[in-house]
């Protein structure tokens, strides 16, 4: 990749890329939590509402495509990326109590998502303990409708907003317009379409504590100092992070992208045929029929737990996670992507799908 501020001597276009706090040729390897190498083109932060519009006409007068990146721990870096890395500076958090007892709460897209956990919960307000230790930004949280141990996002959110890019305009998404699934929504089914600045989050008030996750309830019912009066937010809260410190690396110490592969969902029958076959298969019945397979189980069976290939391979502890532990490529990691997808699709008969965007 050249940089064309070596190569375009046109002052007043460099001086354009220089006054918007655009630079080029960054490296993106610590801002992917697999750690791969990669360079964008060029990078920049947007710091407000007008910072983002400005650096958005600049890219389409230069005609650079556009990739919004998050926090980085839901994206598969295979190659550098050309034209314009893009991302969200804004970490403000406001609070707005509701008539109903409620509060509101806004976070700016560049919020690191945990840390939005955290102030709620010193704060007082419970809502999104389940949640805890989710990496990522807030911005990022709404277009793959982040969950865990029995919440998803859509069930706090109350709106977003979002820069719409062909529409060249801000809009107020409600939750309902944002068409979420199993880790799925409009934003992501729109790609390049929306670029979220905040999001706003219903918790407090009588917003009820979660807990029939089968391991958090077991974790819960094994905490030494649990009574009832101590079941809190924060107690559960504690409680999902010990899970996740437990079963899922830190990408601060090994890189990984949290879970790999969605689970899968399969008909009635497709599932009482596996049934007869696997003993203890991991299942969950889904309101329409349907049956949702724990994908970690399924792979786990195949003994790819622990499993390397050079610099890449399955977490020893849940296979559902993939990590690279230094020096290999995104290129290396597909390919043991297709070789479990391939192991999957034999033994079970099902396609397993990747969670993680693969540039
Ligand atoms: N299992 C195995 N072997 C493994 C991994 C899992 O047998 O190597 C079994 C477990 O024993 C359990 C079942 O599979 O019976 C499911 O495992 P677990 O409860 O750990 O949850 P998961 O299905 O692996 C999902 C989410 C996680 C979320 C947890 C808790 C997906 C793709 N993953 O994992 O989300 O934290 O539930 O709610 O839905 C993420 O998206 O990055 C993520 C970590």
């Amino acid at each position: 990749m050249t940089c064309p501020n070596d190569s375009e001597p046109e002052l007043h276009q460099d001086l354009a890329v220089a006054q918007h706090g655009i630079r080029c040729g960054v490296s993106l390897q610590e801002l992917n939590t697999f750690g791969f190498s990669a360079r964008a083109e060029y990078f920049a932060i947007a710091q407000s509402d007008q910072h983002l519009i400005d650096i958005l006409n600049l890219a389409r007068r230069r005609n650079w495509s556009v990739f919004v990146l998050g926090g980085g721990s839901n994206l598969l870096l295979t190659r550098n990326i050309s034209g314009l890395v893009l991302c969200l500076g804004d970490k403000q958090i406001s609070y707005n109590t509701q008539p109903d007892g409620r509060v509101h709460v806004t976070a700016g897209a560049g919020t690191n998502w945990h840390e939005l956990v955290m102030d709620t919960l010193d704060r007082g307000y419970g809502g999104l303990e389940n949640l805890s230790l989710i990496p990522g930004t807030v911005g990022a949280a709404p277009v793959q409708n982040i969950g865990a141990y029995g919440v998803e996002l859509v069930d706090r959110l109350v709106s977003l907003r979002a820069w719409h890019v062909t529409r060249r305009e801000f809009i107020t998404l409600q939750r309902d317009e944002c068409d979420f699934a199993y880790r799925d929504s409009r934003l992501k089914r729109e790609p390049g379409d929306w670029i979220v600045v905040s999001v706003t989050l219903a918790i407090g008030g009588d917003t009820p504590l979660i807990t029939h996750y089968a391991s958090l309830a077991e974790r819960l019912s094994n905490m030494s100092n649990r009574t009832t009066t101590s079941m809190d937010a924060r107690t559960v809260s504690d409680a999902v992070i010990a899970l996740r410190q437990e079963r899922l690396p830190d990408p601060a110490k090994i890189g990984n992208a949290g879970s790999f592969f969605h689970n899968p969902i399969v008909s009635a029958a497709h599932f009482s045929s596996l049934a007869a076959e696997h003993h203890g298969i991991v299942s969950y019945p889904m309101p329409d029929g349907r049956v949702k397979l724990a994908a970690g189980w399924l792979i786990d069976r195949l003994g790819y737990r622990g499993v390397r290939r050079g610099a890449v391979g399955v977490h020893q502890d849940q296979a559902l996670v993939l990590v690279h532990t230094g020096g290999g490529t995104g290129s290396d990691m597909l390919g043991l992507v297709e070789e479990i997808r391939a192991a999957v699709h034999a033994a079970y008969e099902v396609e397993l799908t990747v969670e993680p965007l693969v540039v």
